[in-house]
């Protein structure tokens, strides 16, 4: 035996890193977390103090590992052990009778098939390599043949096994080979695009692409920072294992402890396709995106039997579902301005249904894709919708272009204040950068009043356009100016209505200082990072004179934010606002007996799901309403979840909190637990 074998440190990391593994297994896969994530972290450190005195004992499959490796210029080419084959489509019920027509005629043993059915997940294929059980290589389908390996990519998937057998005891297959999906969830792609435009960097066009694109980053952080999910569903290669059926295979690799696709086993094809017609209904309700469900033949001896065409197995289909896309009229190009400038474009639709929802606008992206398109004001295009994803125009359809429409031309003015438009270096983002620009001060205000910010009881979109139409505010600093004779010459103002206003906005004067600097609007800096920022400085002011090298020192605060604080402090117009606002009294001090500056209270350690809309909060409101009060909010149901937040139309994450008797709390009960 070796030496290291014998020495309790090494004894010590060997059990760590099963323990870990089993952890992640429990979490990512099962969604079932048996310790907290305290005790988790505690493993972790451990054994990462281990792996610092013993560097020599790191292996690649250590859960240290998951992020790391090098960067490389690009990825090389690896060979698949055999083809990665494809499947036929069906549309509808009668594509899938006469693939099994077809297919009776072959081989009459099609007669007594059992058939197991599975979604068709609409992500990138991936083959994953294990040799004795370690997860050696990962890599893209390629053309079947030659693929990419991006295995330092895929180990930042949390449900990916480094190793395997998990948690059974079961000699692990000497080598193996496996077939599976890899995609990002509906919600964390409309999460991840939102963070990118909030960077003004540019939106991925659709779940299946980002789970393209993240995996083919060359820098595996980022890759790691997209939350990429993953389901297996196929042995590629193996030895050591003989399935006889698709069944005996999916349970076999579950064993091993991989994230497995939801299956199902039927008798007849009848009931497959019943089946692949419920999965249709519910489409809608699926956390990811399906665009259809394969329906295989469990025998695998049959299917092999059955050969291939092309590259299509003969003993699969794929059923596919109806495309969420229809085409209509693009009537118009609207442009928004948003709270820092950025102006967006957006189509003003014929108003067409979409899987039973009236669509009137839709995302065109930015002005590149536009361009790249060349969609046109009066095209007929194509839009589709995902889930709960917002539309986007996919592109014309050029077919039906008249000749006497000319080319979009993207606005050189702001269509809010008029002045002319720039483009920043490395962006893809038009800006106004007047900062007197109306649209822009409307949205600035929005932000300051909103909850997260100075939470001004009663002040809305609404009255904060008609404020700013009216010239009454021109900065967030001129709130505190107004008078009541001001608010009466507004339309739809009482007294009793101005009274109520006015006096909220004399009590936003106290919120703590992490508020305020959020309220600021300075990008990149969200509640979280304010309290952060309330934390290490004594004020505004000590805070307006940090250096980039200040700012960088606290963690969290990356060069790109602590560069936009710098810039935020020196435009001149930001210090006249300052300075209006301390003469206003709205001038709060770091004060760390304050709670909600030091550390939120009341859901402190409470974990959060919403679902549906609420009617009181968008969608980000809420987020920064739980997270200012010490909350934290994730994007799906498990164990781990203390309330589901229950809105309009909820969807299938009622089910599965009634079915892990999570609490499910409305949007008042929320309030109250947080006040
Ligand atoms: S089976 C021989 N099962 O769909 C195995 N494919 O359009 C053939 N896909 O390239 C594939 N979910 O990437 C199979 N449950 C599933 C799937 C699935 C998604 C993808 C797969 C394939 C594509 C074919």
């Amino acid at each position: 035996m070796d030496i290291q074998e014998n020495d309790p440190n090494y004894q010590r990391l060997e059990e760590l890193r099963r323990e870990i593994n089993f952890h992640d297994y429990q979490y990512f896969v099962h969604d079932n977390p048996v310790i907290s994530d305290y005790e988790y972290d505690q493993l972790v450190k451990e054994l990462r103090h281990i792996e610092d005195e013993h560097p020599e004992w790191i292996t690649p499959d250590s859960p240290t590992q998951r992020v790391g490796g090098k960067v490389s210029e690009r990825f090389e080419k690896v060979q698949h052990p055999t083809s990665i084959l494809s499947l036929s489509n069906a549309f509808g019920v009668d594509g899938v009778e006469a693939w099994y027509n077809r297919i009776l005629r072959l081989d009459r043993r099609v007669v007594n098939a059992d058939y197991v059915v599975e979604p068709k997940i609409d992500g990138l294929t991936v083959v994953l390599h294990y040799q004795d059980g370690i997860f050696t290589q990962g890599a893209t389908r390629g053309d079947g043949e030659i693929g990419e390996n991006i295995t330092t990519n895929l180990k930042t998937i949390r449900s990916l096994p480094l190793k395997v057998p998990i948690d059974k005891n079961i000699d692990p297959p000497p080598f193996l080979v496996v077939r599976g999906e890899a995609f990002i969830t509906l919600e964390d792609f409309e999460e991840l695009n939102e963070r990118l435009a909030k960077e003004a960097k540019k939106p991925y066009l659709n779940p299946r692409n980002t789970a393209a694109g993240s995996l083919r980053q060359l820098d595996p952080k980022l890759t790691a920072s997209r939350s990429l999910r993953i389901f297996i569903y196929d042995i590629v290669s193996g030895e050591g294992m003989f399935p006889d059926t698709q069944l005996d295979q999916l349970k076999y690799l579950k064993d091993l402890g991989f994230p497995m696709i939801p299956w199902e086993h039927f008798r007849t094809l009848d009931d497959a396709i019943n089946k692949a017609q419920k999965w249709e209904q519910l489409r809608n309700e699926l956390p990811y995106e399906v665009d259809g469900v394969v329906i295989k033949i469990n025998s695998l001896h049959l299917s092999n039997d059955l050969g291939v065409v092309g590259r299509d197995p003969r003993g699969a289909i794929a059923f596919k579902f109806q495309a969420k896309e229809v085409t209509t009229q693009l009537m118009d190009i609207g442009v928004n301005v948003g709270r820092t400038g950025v102006l967006t474009p957006y189509a003003i639709l014929e108003p067409v249904e979409i899987g039973g929802v009236i669509v009137k606008q839709a995302t065109l992206h930015n002005f590149d894709y536009i361009a790249e398109k060349d969609i046109r004001e009066g095209d007929r295009v194509a839009v589709k919708r995902a889930g709960d994803v917002i539309p986007y125009v996919i592109g014309p359809i050029l077919a039906a272009r008249t000749n006497d429409i000319s080319i979009y031309i993207p606005p050189h003015n702001c269509p809010s204040c008029s002045e002319p438009v720039e483009r920043l270096e490395d962006e893809v983002a038009w800006y106004c950068v007047n900062s007197a620009c109306p649209a822009q001060l409307i949205r600035n205000l929005e932000h300051f009043v909103s909850r997260g910010g100075m939470d001004i009881d009663g002040m809305g979109i609404k009255i904060v356009e008609q404020l700013v139409n009216t010239n009454l505010v021109q900065d967030a600093a001129d709130l505190y100016n107004l008078h009541k004779a001001d608010l009466l010459s507004l339309e739809g103002f009482g007294e009793k209505k101005a009274d109520n206003l006015l006096n909220a906005i004399k009590v936003s004067k106290n919120r703590p200082i992490s508020r305020l600097i959020n309220a600021l609007g300075i990008r990149g800096v969200g509640i979280t990072m304010a309290r952060d920022l309330a934390n290490h400085f004594s004020g505004l002011d000590s805070l307006s004179k940090a250096t980039i090298d200040d700012l960088i020192s606290i963690e969290g605060v990356g060069p790109h934010t602590a560069q936009a604080i710098v810039d935020w402090f020196e435009l001149p117009r930001n210090e006249l606002l300052l300075k209006k606002l301390r003469r206003a009294g709205v001038w709060p001090q770091a004060d760390l007996s304050h709670d909600e500056n030091r550390s939120p209270q009341k859901l402190r350690g409470m974990t959060f799901v919403v679902s549906g809309a609420l009617p009181g909060f968008t969608r980000e409101e809420v987020r920064s309403f739980i997270e200012t009060h010490g909350g934290k909010v994730t994007s799906s149901v498990s164990r781990a979840t203390n309330y589901l937040v229950l809105g309009e139309n909820p969807g299938s994450k009622l089910e599965k909190a009634k079915s892990l008797g999570v609490t499910v709390i409305q949007e008042n009960e929320l309030r109250r637990l947080a006040n």
